[in-house]
């Protein structure tokens, strides 16, 4: 017999064999113990995480004649036909390469006739997601109600593309990716066996390439063997290097120390580890895909140290000696320059694909980061002095500046809350960060004790605070309209262009006015909708409630939609006059592009 891969040799044969997924073999056990077996099954999940395993394991359990508990002998014919995929009641589809409506009806003409032996007659159908909608379609009525002996079991690593009626006919599993722990132990017993050392270090470096799959690190395993030949078999055991000189790809603690001179502004040694890569033949984008993983594991260390907890290296799922060196690099490292260095890789990222001086990308991206910190530096400087001296808070966010944001901000200052995932620091200042735009809805209560009578003026956009809380009308009224937002919210867009005046009136109602721009389009809607507002106030404010319509030069407020574009307007001219960014401009001779108000 001819070479077989490790992958295909060590095909687990029992769910005893199985590395994880001990969600799906309990419950796949027990529906066969108490025999409650499904019609259909849905395996999804990553590529080579044993799905098609599974289904094997599963047809032989229900069909071998020996079978214990749920345990196949594996030796029978009929264990032995299915593992080699040839049994007549055990089918193996590629949804792939029969996607048409053809091969849907031959499977639906074929159901009918019951199994050669044994209970069941077992489909397997893999890449189900490759299947055309028309094949879904003529599946369905037999998916709905299968002759008794029939069993599908669907594999995909696409499930998200399964039309619903599908899915829901189906019991679904979802295949967990495998840790680097569970790739180590599951390699380790096979080199036992195979009499062959690999060091801990280079069994790692396997499992981190292999990206959660177990196949991708057998056959990663498979061409380090091919590589050394017998050397293997002499009783040396592997090392790390030599596993990195097979696979053409950096070693883990090379990209540490990468990161490292990153962090240290060490330029010229960032730039001279790129050429060694380089020159080593390793491929550039794989290389920044490393530096973004370390990064990080870089970004979990410096949270923990920030909210003084403890990470273990089994959480992170790294060897020790790669997390003492994480640990070190962590000890000193702010979260704002992580996050900036990942935004610099992942753009670099999507460029290596197509640049056609890969090298020279990744040389800049490494010069840039160095210089960026020094950047942070400055603008912390800055910052500090222009804060001592002005009292005022900085502006929300300049194109720029890189000016951290509020979030970024509060959780460097603070150091201690939980900081959130990497994502959450990219969402910009929600509206309650920096005013409270929608004031909660009052409660009855409150609108009794609220003062006399609410009267408001239009404050002029120059004078007024952008920060400066609404009067409580204003905030009555917006949370009025948020209020109809979620009950009605054509009825709530329309309020929004509605300037208002609310005064207390009669047996603690209120009386409310409204006006619309003199002819408008709002206003023509507002006089349509009159009783429907009316309602809706009464509802908010009480029955006694008044409303009448007026026209707009009444002395009403600024409706919600002019006090946002003027509040934005406000925004933009603070940031830009803010003595922050003045001296920015000033000191590195920068432009701004862009005041981002949409806050
Ligand atoms: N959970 C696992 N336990 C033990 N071995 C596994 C496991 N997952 C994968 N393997 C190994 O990888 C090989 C491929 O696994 P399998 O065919 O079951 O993956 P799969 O999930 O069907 O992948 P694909 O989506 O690419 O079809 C197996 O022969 C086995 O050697
Ligand atoms: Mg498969
Ligand atoms: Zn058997």
């Amino acid at each position: 017999m001819g070479y077989l891969a490790i992958a295909r040799k060590w095909r687990p044969s029992r769910f005893e064999d199985l590395v994880g997924q001990a969600h799906v073999v309990q419950t796949l056990k027990n529906a066969i113990r108490l025999d409650r077996v499904a019609h259909a099954y849905l395996f999804s999940g990553a590529r080579g995480v044993g799905k098609t395993s599974v289904a094997r394991i599963f047809a032989k359990a229900l069909r071998c004649p020996n079978a214990k508990d749920a345990i196949p002998c594996n030796q029978c014919p009929e264990c032995l036909s299915i593992a080699d995929s040839r049994s007549v009641d055990v089918m193996e589809i590629d949804g792939a390469s029969n996607n048409g409506v053809e091969a849907v009806r031959s499977i639906r003409e074929n159901v009918a006739y019951g199994p050669s032996s044994g209970t069941y007659k077992i489909y397997i159908i893999d890449e189900v997601h490759m299947l055309s909608l028309s094949a879904f379609n003529a599946l369905l009525k037999t998916l709905e109600e299968p002759p008794s002996h029939v069993i599908f079991i669907f594999a995909t690593t696409e499930a998200q593309k399964l039309p619903l009626t599908i899915l829901s006919r189906c019991q679904r599993f979802e295949f967990r990716r495998l840790t680097h722990s569970q790739i180590v132990d599951r390699i380790k017993f096979i080199l036992a066996d195979e009499n062959v050392l690999v060091t801990e270090e280079g069994l790692r470096t396997l499992a981190s390439h292999s990206d959660g799959s177990l196949r991708d690190g057998l056959s990663l395993l498979d061409q380090v063997l091919s590589y050394f030949g017998d050397r293997p078999l002499s009783g040396v055991p592997i090392e790390e290097a030599q596993i990195v000189e097979a696979l053409g790809v950096n070693q883990t603690s090379q990209i540490t120390t990468f990161l490292g001179c990153l962090l240290q502004k060490d330029s010229k040694g960032a730039l001279a580890l790129i050429n060694d890569s380089y020159l080593a033949g390793i491929d550039l984008k794989h290389f920044a895909e490393r530096c973004l993983e370390e990064l990080r594991l870089l970004y979990m260390m410096t949270v923990a140290r920030i909210n003084a907890e403890e990470v273990s290296a089994e959480t992170l799922d790294v060897s020790n000696s790669h997390y003492t060196a994480l640990k070190e690099l962590a000890g000193s490292t702010q979260l704002i320059v992580l996050e900036r260095m990942a935004q610099i890789f992942s753009k670099v990222l999507g460029q290596l694909g197509w640049s056609s001086l890969p090298r020279f990308g990744l040389e800049m991206a490494a010069v840039r980061i160095c210089h960026l910190q020094d950047l942070a530096k400055v603008e912390q400087a800055l910052m500090g002095k222009a804060n001592a001296g002005s009292g005022e808070k900085p502006p929300e966010s300049v194109a720029i500046a890189r000016n951290p944001t509020p979030v970024e901000r509060k959780m460097e200052s603070r150091e201690t809350a939980m900081a959130p995932p990497p994502a959450a620091l990219r969402v910009a200042a929600s509206p309650s960060e920096s005013q409270p735009e929608r004031a909660p809805s009052p409660t009855p209560a409150d609108r009794e004790t609220d003062e006399a009578n609410w009267t408001t003026s239009v404050p002029s956009v120059d004078s007024r605070p952008i920060a400066s809380a609404p009067s409580a009308a204003t905030q009555a009224w917006r949370a009025f309209v948020e209020a109809v937002m979620k009950r009605r919210p054509l009825l709530g867009a329309l309020l929004c262009h509605a300037n208002f005046k609310i005064e207390n009136g009669e047996r603690g109602g209120k009386n409310v006015l409204l006006a619309f721009p003199e002819g408008s389009f709002y206003e023509r809607q507002a006089r349509d909708s009159k009783q429907q507002i009316e309602d809706q106030l009464k509802q908010f404010f009480g029955p006694q409630t008044v409303f009448a319509l007026s026209p707009a030069s009444a002395n009403t407020t600024t409706s919600i939609e002019q006090t946002k574009q003027e509040e934005a307007a406000g925004l933009k001219k603070t940031a830009l006059e803010h003595p922050t960014v003045v001296k920015m401009k000033e000191i590195l001779g920068a432009e701004v592009v862009d005041v981002n108000a949409d806050v």
